[in-house]
Formats: C-alpha cells, sequence, structure tokens
C-alpha cells in the first residue's frame, strides 16, 4: 500500500512556531514518527510540504493512480482553498484530514475547512499521534 502525508503552509516550522499550540516537536522529528510507523505497518509513505496553494494542487494531481490513501494537514489552505479541496476530489484517492491542534476549540475561521465534507474522517487535537491514526484508518479502509 501506497500513501502520501502532505503538509501545508509553515509545517516546515514546527518546533518554532506557537509551540505553545503546535508543541516543541520538528517537522523533521514528525517525519521520522511518520516513517517508522509505516516501516512497522508495512506501508510504503511519500512527503511533500509545501507553502504554496498551486504546488500542493499539483502533487496531488501527481498521485492521480498512483496513491491508495493520502494524510493531509492542509494547515491555513484547510480554511481558504477550494483548488486543494477540488484536487483531492478530482483524483478519487481516499484521505484523511489532519490537524496538529484542535482546530475546533480556536477561532471560529479555523473552524471552517473546505476538505472536510470528502474526507474519511477530520482528526484535530491529537498532536503527531493524529497522523498515525490517519494511516490506521486509510489502512483499514484499503483491506475493506
Ligand atoms: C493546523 C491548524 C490550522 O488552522 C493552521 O493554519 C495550521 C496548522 C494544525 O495542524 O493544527 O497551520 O492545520
Amino acid at each position: 500500500m501506497k500513501i502520501a502525508v502532505i503538509n501545508g503552509p509553515n509545517i516546515n516550522m514546527l518546533g518554532i512556531r506557537e509551540k505553545n499550540i503546535y508543541g516543541s516537536g520538528t517537522y523533521d522529528a514528525l517525519l521520522e514518527k511518520i516513517s517508522a510507523y509505516c516501516e512497522e505497518k508495512d506501508v510504503d509513505v511519500d512527503f511533500f510540504q509545501s507553502n504554496h496553494e498551486g504546488a500542493i494542487v499539483d502533487y496531488i494531481q501527481s498521485l492521480y493512480e498512483k496513491a491508495d490513501g493520502i494524510v493531509i494537514n492542509p494547515a491555513a489552505y484547510t480554511h481558504t482553498s477550494v483548488a486543494v479541496a477540488d484536487a483531492l476530489k478530482a483524483v478519487s484517492i481516499p484521505y484523511v484530514e489532519v490537524h496538529i491542534s484542535d482546530v475546533n476549540k480556536r477561532e471560529p475561521f479555523r473552524q471552517i475547512s473546505y476538505v472536510s465534507a470528502a474526507a474519511l474522517k477530520k482528526i484535530a487535537g491529537k498532536g503527531f499521534d493524529g497522523y498515525l491514526e490517519a494511516i490506521d484508518i486509510l489502512i483499514r479502509n484499503d483491506e475493506k
């Protein structure tokens, strides 16, 4: 099984940005944690992070007929991007939406998500573990 893990703008700043909200773990630490988990579960994983909306759309399109599942934290684009939501629907790859912080308990604008409607699940507020939970959901979905 092949899974792509996509992170949006400022996720590369983990460990530096708003540690009280996102914790002190770095982006590299996040990738190491996910890689180790995928190895354990025999999942082939690819990572992509960009601060640019169009680059995220291009990457999602490149996954067409190539990935069995997507874990996506679109970060700020969650709340603004019809283009990212449309790209996810266009490729018809099952995906799980992840947020490190509990967006449901933050500012009202963070409670809007353009990608939730077509997601298998939205996971928020579980820190880095949310990504592992998302991988489990995609594995279970693939076994159906
Ligand atoms: C985030 C929440 C978003 O509102 C924010 O813009 C982010 C990260 C999260 O992982 O909690 O950059 O997606």
